[in-house]
């Protein structure tokens, strides 16, 4: 009878372990599956794991970031970018979901630019500009992509843009590294050449909720952006040239307030390039996003001069999220960490142009925790 007892909790025992580590069996690193395919190639999809069980999931078309789950403050998981789990969604287009967004992330006026003694004519995807590299720029290519090492949760991604694609000069070679860290900093580091000179401005565009869910609006999400100046803007979204001082404007985020407190005075919403106050390429802090009810909170470093605060403004429920949730209006926003819009037409701009010989080198992190 003693000897069945101690056998029987054996057994329990066995069991009890093996289910326990089943829960908690995230594996630090990086693993692959076959996703679907897009351009006629195979399209991967990369889950990269820390040491906390933390997980983002990046695919290899358009380099889009298409989850980052982390607990909230109750400890329930969710994802805190909004996005699909079947590619089919993310080929009819979302307006940039996660993506790796180039040449020319924001718009470029008229949808050309004058660089030497030769106009380039691009794209114009937006209305009379060219908006986020044309039409089918780095968001909608399949990238190649590198696992160094599998025990580290860490890509490298890569792509070789033709001299003339979508009107840029020069070929273009471009890698991105994708970073998770174990304090749950998710970094992404650019890197790029050029054989001829040519405008670049790379950033992501994912869109954050940090409910979790677009159930939830993020005009009751708290921001901070340290930035004193932005850049006004024409009605096709074009800026002025000028710096205008936030004080005094619905555009000092310098303290940090509700989104939602100064909206209505900014018509169709926060669509603005942010100068960051910072006064070197330094990676640094420039903007830190909160929401009480999850609890958790995100901090974003940048090496770039400008963020483009988006509180999608556009988003009109055509695509649903993968909770069940549509899209609707200002239910996810976007920090886009870059150069200035249509820089290469302002020439009072900090200057985007890539000459051979150069190195292009710019580093983001989104940095997430709970609010302490
Ligand atoms: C732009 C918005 C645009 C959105 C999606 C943002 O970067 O600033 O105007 O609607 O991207 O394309």
């Amino acid at each position: 009878m003693t000897r069945l007892f101690y056998c029987l909790s054996f057994i329990a025992s066995i069991l009890f372990i093996s289910c326990n580590s089943t829960e908690t069996a995230a594996t630090t690193g990086v693993t692959k599956k076959d996703w679907d395919e897009a351009d006629n190639q195979q399209v991967y999809l990369y889950t990269l794991t820390n040491k906390e069980g933390d997980v983002v999931t990046i695919s290899s078309y358009g380099g889009t970031i298409t989850s980052w789950v982390m607990p909230d403050k109750n400890g329930n998981k969710s994802s805190i970018v909004m996005g699909f789990d079947s590619i089919t969604q993310y080929l009819e287009h979302p307006p940039y979901f996660g993506a790796l967004v180039g040449r020319y992330g924001n718009r470029i006026a008229k949808a050309q630019f004058k660089l030497g003694d030769s106009v380039y004519h691009l794209a114009a995807n937006n209305g009379p500009n060219s908006l986020h590299g044309g039409l089918k720029g780095f968001d909608k290519i399949v990238w190649d992509v590198s696992v160094p090492d599998s025990t580290t949760p860490s890509i490298t991604l890569k792509y070789v843009s033709k001299d003339g694609e979508e009107g840029y000069p020069g070929n273009l070679n471009v890698t991105v590294v994708y970073t998770l860290s174990d304090d749950d900093g998710l970094k992404i580091d650019y890197t790029a050449t050029t054989d001829k000179p040519t405008p670049l401005n790379l950033t992501n565009h994912s869109y954050f909720n940090l409910t979790g869910s677009p159930k939830n609006s993020i005009l009751d999400h708290t921001l901070m952006i340290d930035a004193d100046a932005y850049t006004p803007v024409d009605s096709t979204l074009i800026p002025t040239g000028e710096l205008k001082a936030v004080k005094g404007t619905p555009f000092d985020f310098t303290t940090a307030k509700k989104i939602g407190r100064d909206i209505d005075s900014v018509p169709g919403g926060y669509d603005h390039n942010f100068v960051l106050n910072k006064k070197d390429t330094s990676l640094q802090k420039v903007a830190t996003l909160s929401d009480s009810v999850s609890g958790r909170q995100l901090d974003v470093y940048t090496t770039q001069p400008g963020l483009q605060f988006y509180t999608g403004n556009f988003l009109d429920g055509k695509f649903v999220n993968r909770d069940g949730s549509p899209l609707n209006l200002h239910t996810a926003l976007c920090m886009e960490t870059q150069h200035f819009p249509d820089s290469p037409n302002q020439p009072a701009f900090p200057s985007t142009i890539l000459k051979p010989g150069e190195v292009y080198h710019n580093v983001t992190e989104y940095k997430l925790s709970l609010i302490k």
